[in-house]
């Protein structure tokens, strides 16, 4: 799949990772989802001290489209620095799930070195657990 993000979507996630509250880990990670309307909500990681309180860039971003009225992710870049690719932990994998359909793309994106790979959520979490299987 060779679909670039638009332009506002990668600066979205670029804000939200410069905003990244990761003192322990010290992994930043940006978000951003872009809706069925075409709107953009960011989001970043967010550590605590009690480490498994801390939330991930996705998380937030999700949070951010629903609570401002988003119900589809149409597509997700998530952004940071890395030789690896910073694929969704298994958790935020399940969280995009929710709001995807089969078209819903999700970008890894380095900061400096730009988009290294985009993914179908199929390809990512199969076999998957949706709302359509309660
Ligand atoms: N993290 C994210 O926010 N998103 C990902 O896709 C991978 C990992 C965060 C969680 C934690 O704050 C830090 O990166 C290191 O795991």
């Amino acid at each position: 799949m060779n679909k670039e993000p638009i332009n506002n979507l990668i600066k979205s996630a670029i804000k939200a990772y410069h905003n990244a509250y990761a003192p322990y880990s010290k992994f930043s990670v940006g978000a951003a989802v872009l809706d069925e309307n075409g709107s953009i909500y960011n989001g970043c990681n967010v550590e605590n001290a009690a480490y498994p309180s801390g939330s991930c860039a996705e998380e937030q971003a999700i949070g951010n489209m629903i609570a401002n009225g988003g119900k589809l992710i149409r597509e997700i870049v998530i952004i940071g620095i890395s030789d690896k690719l910073i694929t969704p932990c298994g958790a935020c994998r399940q969280r995009i799930r929710e709001f995807s359909d089969k078209d819903t793309i999700i970008h890894i994106h380095h900061i400096e070195q730009g988009l290294q790979q985009s993914f179908k959520l199929d390809e990512l979490l199969p076999y998957s657990f949706g709302p359509e299987n309660l």
